[in-house]
């Protein structure tokens, strides 16, 4: 299996010499311009534990049969696939709706040598069809209290082409909501549960205490088995987010 650091160093080397105008990564109309993609794949610490979570979720697939067919949903600049490959996965689609994002992961594939094992579509995640069942499902469309972003509605509906004992990263959350009143002092806090495997429902913004103004949001998720990832430990993912109330 290779290492963290030598995959890593392959594909930052990529990612430094193909540079593209800040103009053009700052592309609008599409769900998240390629620069925030490029952020995320830039975030070593993010990158080391999703790297150690896909890795560990092939080598078990692989234990069961030899083919394991992967979704990296929201694939951005196409590195978790890319991780899932390297780890001796079969097949990845790689679901973007950015068509920007999209092609510079497949120059990054390309040139790291996996361009026959790699299919690229451009589309919405939350309603594309799949051609195959796949045993592995990657979706890193994320933020935390599930505040932006698509992960919610990308899972529940890819859940359904899922094979039997398939795998979905990352597996569950805990996040807990911090009520807060309007000078920002702590009124109380919950903390709920989320599995990916059922289908899952976005945090309502209602509250507990009636002077509750804000509802920060600390999540923490668990990537696969015990690898876990939570706001605050890197720079992209996760991080803690505050939104008004719904009063
Ligand atoms: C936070 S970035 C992360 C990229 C990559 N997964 C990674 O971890 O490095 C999320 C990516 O998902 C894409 N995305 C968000 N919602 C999507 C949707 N509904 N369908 C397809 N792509 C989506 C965005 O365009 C963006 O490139």
């Amino acid at each position: 299996m290779i290492a963290f650091e030598d995959a890593n160093g392959m594909i930052q080397n990529y990612l430094t010499n193909t540079l593209i105008a800040q103009e053009k990564q700052m592309d609008k109309g599409y769900k998240l311009p390629l620069s925030d993609a490029l952020f995320c794949a830039r975030d070593n610490v993010r990158n080391k534990m999703f790297f150690k979570s896909i890795c560990t979720a092939v080598e078990t697939l692989k234990k069961k049969q030899d083919k394991v067919m992967v979704v990296d949903a929201g694939s951005g600049v196409g590195i978790l696939g890319v991780y899932a490959l390297l780890a001796g996965a079969e097949k990845c689609f790689f679901l973007e709706n950015n068509p920007h994002s999209l092609e510079y992961s497949r120059g990054l594939i390309g040139k790291l040598g996996y361009k026959d094992k790699a299919h690229f579509i451009q589309c919405d995640a939350t309603t594309v069809e799949l051609p195959t069942p796949y045993d592995l499902l990657i979706s890193e469309t994320l933020t935390s209290g599930f505040v932006d972003e698509d992960f919610v509605e990308i899972v529940n509906h890819l859940r359904q082409f899922g094979k039997t004992d398939s795998i979905i990263i990352p597996e569950g959350f805990e996040m807990t909501v911090t009520e807060k009143d309007k000078s920002g002092a702590e009124l109380g806090a919950s903390t709920v549960k989320i599995d990916s495997y059922s289908p899952i429902t976005r945090p309502a913004k209602t509250i507990k205490n009636p002077q509750a103004k804000t509802l920060t949001y600390h999540t923490k998720a668990t990537l696969f088995d015990d690898i876990t990832l939570e706001s605050g430990e890197c720079i992209s993912f996760l991080n803690e987010r505050t939104v008004q109330t719904a009063t």
